[in-house]
């Protein structure tokens, strides 16, 4: 799958001019990442039809629209690095990564408008689906900074943040996959129901890789998060379980501080925990899905290498 994403990836002619706009566009494009979206995609169509290139279109959408949100998200939050390289915003600066992360935005749409779909009412299902899909990642992006500067957090208020940020895009690649390949309706929602539990445990997971991840696989700056005041369920759990002197730590900001109080407390342990848990639900939603077990069976061991990600 992710072979042929490459492949329709390296096969996009951007226009030459202007060079500012369309050069951090294939710079970004082509700087790997996992392509997860646009691989989910393409699993869920197949497990309905077998002729997966179908259905690319709709993935390089994905995948482009995911890459126009990490050049905005770079941007806000500061990040020098991505994917082991300098982000556009510092290889360039501000107003690069503004325009052509817009230009994405726009690329990502064409790309969804040549689908082709059996059913027009699918198709605008499909593009409905992409539109509150980006609405939503941008009301998630809004309360993750909006929770930068506020101490008082819940738990609940962080899941309802991630899935808006993060799961409804993983979410939107398995409905999306499956509207295309004219899937039952219970079905596209069962997947949707999945993707958005996998999308939680997806960014806890990302949220925990950026204080213990391996900087040289994960790519990314460690520590960003605490740098920036993140309100990730490691610092929500920490700050419940803290005295007066560890509270005091926690929101210093400061990693290296940071970091020994959440080994103090036993943090790294509660969120692996945490992510457990929640792949278990969403093994209930994929458990639910009616279909044979050989043709789903490879969905599941996707996700299953999602969560053992390093990077
Ligand atoms: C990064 O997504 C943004 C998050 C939602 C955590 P990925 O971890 O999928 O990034 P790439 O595309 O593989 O680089
Ligand atoms: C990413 O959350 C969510 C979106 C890009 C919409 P993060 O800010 O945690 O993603 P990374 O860690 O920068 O990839
Ligand atoms: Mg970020
Ligand atoms: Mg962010
Ligand atoms: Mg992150």
């Amino acid at each position: 799958m992710t072979q042929k994403i490459e492949t329709a990836l390296a096969g996009i002619r951007y226009p030459s001019v202007p060079e500012g706009l369309y050069e951090p566009i294939a710079y970004t494009l082509s700087a790997g990442g996992k392509r997860l979206r646009p691989t989910l995609l393409l699993m869920a169509y197949g497990l309905y039809r077998d002729d997966v290139e179908f259905a690319l279109p709709a993935a390089i959408a994905l995948e482009t629209y995911h890459n126009h949100t990490l050049l905005h998200d770079d941007l806000m939050d500061q990040a020098d690095v991505r994917r082991g390289r300098p982000t556009v915003h510092r290889r360039w600066d501000a107003n690069t990564a503004i325009l052509s992360g817009d230009e994405m935005l726009i690329l990502a749409f064409r790309h969804m408008l040549r689908q082709p779909v059996a059913d027009q009412g699918r198709k605008d299902e499909l593009l409905r689906l992409f539109a509150d899909t980006m609405q939503e990642i941008c009301e998630g992006q809004q309360f993750d900074m909006n929770f930068e500067s506020r101490e008082d957090v819940s738990e609940a208020e962080y899941i309802e943040m991630i899935r808006l940020k993060t799961s409804v895009l993983l979410a939107c690649a398995l409905k999306a996959g499956a509207l295309i390949a004219g899937a039952p309706v219970r079905d596209t929602q069962l997947l949707y129901q999945f993707g958005e539990k996998v999308g939680l445990a997806f960014q806890l997971q990302d949220d925990y890789l950026d204080c213990y991840g391996d900087p040289a696989v994960f790519g990314k700056e460690i520590g960003g998060d605490i740098r920036c005041g993140k309100k990730t369920y490691m610092l929500i759990s920490a700050l419940g379980r803290a005295d007066g002197r560890q509270r005091e730590i926690l929101l210093s900001r400061n990693v290296e501080h940071v970091l020994s109080c959440y080994d103090e407390l036993g943090i790294p342990a509660l969120c692996r925990e945490k992510i457990d848990t929640i792949y278990g639900e969403a093994r209930q939603a994929y458990d639910a899905l009616p279909l044979p077990l050989s043709r789903k069976r490879a969905l599941w061991e996707y996700a299953e290498s999602m969560m053992n990600r390093k990077k």
